[in-house]
């Protein structure tokens, strides 16, 4: 299949240009003026072509829970969400932590086909933190990283045993940096607001302890760590010095922690679609979290997509499961809150949500739209807007805290190794 892209802005994290973009299967195989003729032609003026969005940490619950979600259903809306190529926990029943597993997952995406489904092994077995996981299997599997999100490692010498095979079998440890004593049975940020309704809080350390302890590790190794859903301004002030000083540490954020604070937990009356792991901070972490965007000393923005039933997010607050979905939310909540306030332009968010993702797994030819590269991109109209209601969304789950929203930029068609794999509707190219 050929495909010509016509006319669009083509935006790089270092440049952007106006020009033709031209599909040969699943590469870019030029870029500029073509003489060959296409099978199909895409008029993309006015438009923006960027390259596939990246999502380092998603929820897929791919075995176990596929009423929550499948593989199906979660590729549909990363497809819509712009995203190409999705990582996904291993936080499944049984979880994805040997190599048996991963191949019946890598078996069963293929067998999909929509977007790229990439594994994180776990990093112990049953994700219980007593005994680790065999990384050179996971690594034979085919994953890239490593990670026991929704648990904490809580042996730091288990930890630090993890991190010294991870280095051996050049496997990326993603943390979930939480001190489960601290937060305990908390279920919101410990905060005048939990007191006022006399609910149990997690005070915002929770989270920083841990990224110190994972970061002197990581330093005291020479090794490579990345921290999970940074929530707080202390754990980004951790995060920064550590860069400064030549630790290899990188780290995400998700788009809740730059959009809301607890104070819209409590407008929401304690909506179990706020409810979320780390949980939503204060104004400071909010600010911190959008200057750490600014600076670059978050890497990458993950959706942390983590459906649940509406069941079970029905449940009093303290009961429900943490986690928001957010496959089709990221890309329009991250320009709206990020590009449209100007605390950031398009080429920073191509950079934290495709180019950097794709480094940081040494991803090849992805994250960059170049001539030879894979052809993962999307075309977006970032003059149009559109209302966030749960029944138009693909996944399965619908909690998100952002039902009812209206935000900018729409992605109109998404190409994934040069297959057209979501156009908006009455769009024909
Ligand atoms: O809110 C969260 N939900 N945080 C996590 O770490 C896990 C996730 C889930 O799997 O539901
Ligand atoms: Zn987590």
């Amino acid at each position: 299949m050929k495909i010509l892209i016509k006319g669009a802005k083509i935006v790089n994290f270092d440049d952007i240009i106006e020009g033709n973009l031209f599909i040969r299967n699943s590469r870019i195989a030029k870029i500029g003026e073509v003489s060959e003729e296409p099978d199909k032609i895409i008029d993309a003026k006015g438009k923006f072509v960027l390259p596939g969005l990246i999502d380092m940490h998603t929820h897929l619950r791919t075995p176990g829970r596929e009423d929550e979600e499948d593989l199906w259903s979660g590729s549909k809306a990363a497809a819509k969400g712009g995203f190409t190529t999705i990582f996904c926990m291993p936080n499944t029943r049984p979880a994805l932590d040997n190599q048996g597993q991963v191949n019946w997952l890598l078996e069963e995406a293929g067998k999909i086909g929509i977007i790229e489904i990439l594994p994180v092994g776990a990093i112990t077995k049953g994700r219980e933190g007593k005994e680790l996981s065999e990384f050179g299997m996971l690594k034979k599997a085919g994953c890239l990283c490593l990670s026991d999100d929704g648990n904490p490692l809580e042996d730091s010498s288990l930890l630090r045993r993890a991190l010294e095979y991870a280095k051996m079998y050049d496997l990326l440890i993603i943390s979930h940096c939480e001190d489960k004593n601290l937060s305990a049975s908390g279920s919101l940020r410990e905060h005048l607001i939990s007191s006022k309704y006399g609910m149990e809080g997690i005070p915002w350390a929770s989270e920083s302890i841990a990224v110190f302890r994972d970061i002197e590790l990581a330093r005291y190794l020479d090794t490579k760590i990345h921290i999970a859903h940074v929530s707080t301004k202390r754990s980004l002030q951790i995060i920064k010095k550590a860069k400064e000083e030549g630790v290899k540490v990188s780290c995400e954020t998700a788009p809740h922690y730059f959009t809301l604070t607890i104070e819209d937990l409590e407008k929401s009356h304690f909506h179990p679609n706020f409810k979320v792991n780390p949980p939503l901070g204060n104004r400071e972490d909010l600010e911190a979290i959008r200057e750490g965007l600014k600076e670059g000393v978050i890497d990458c923005i993950a959706t942390d997509h983590a459906p649940h039933s509406q069941g079970e997010k029905e449940l009093p607050f303290e009961e429900a499961p943490p986690g928001v979905v957010g496959l089709e939310l990221a890309f329009s909540l991250s320009y709206t809150y990020l590009v449209k306030a100007q605390i950031l332009d398009l080429k920073d968010l191509v950079k934290l949500m495709s180019y950097n993702p794709a480094n940081i797994l040494g991803l090849k030819d992805k994250g960059y739209i170049k001539e030879g590269a894979w052809a993962d991109l999307i075309i977006v109209d970032l003059s149009r807007s559109w209302q966030v209601l749960p029944h138009k969304l693909f996944s399965k789950s619908k909690n998100t805290p952002f039902i009812g929203h209206t935000l900018e930029g729409i992605v109109e068609f998404t190409i994934c190794k040069g297959k057209v794999v979501y156009t908006e509707k009455g769009k024909n190219g």
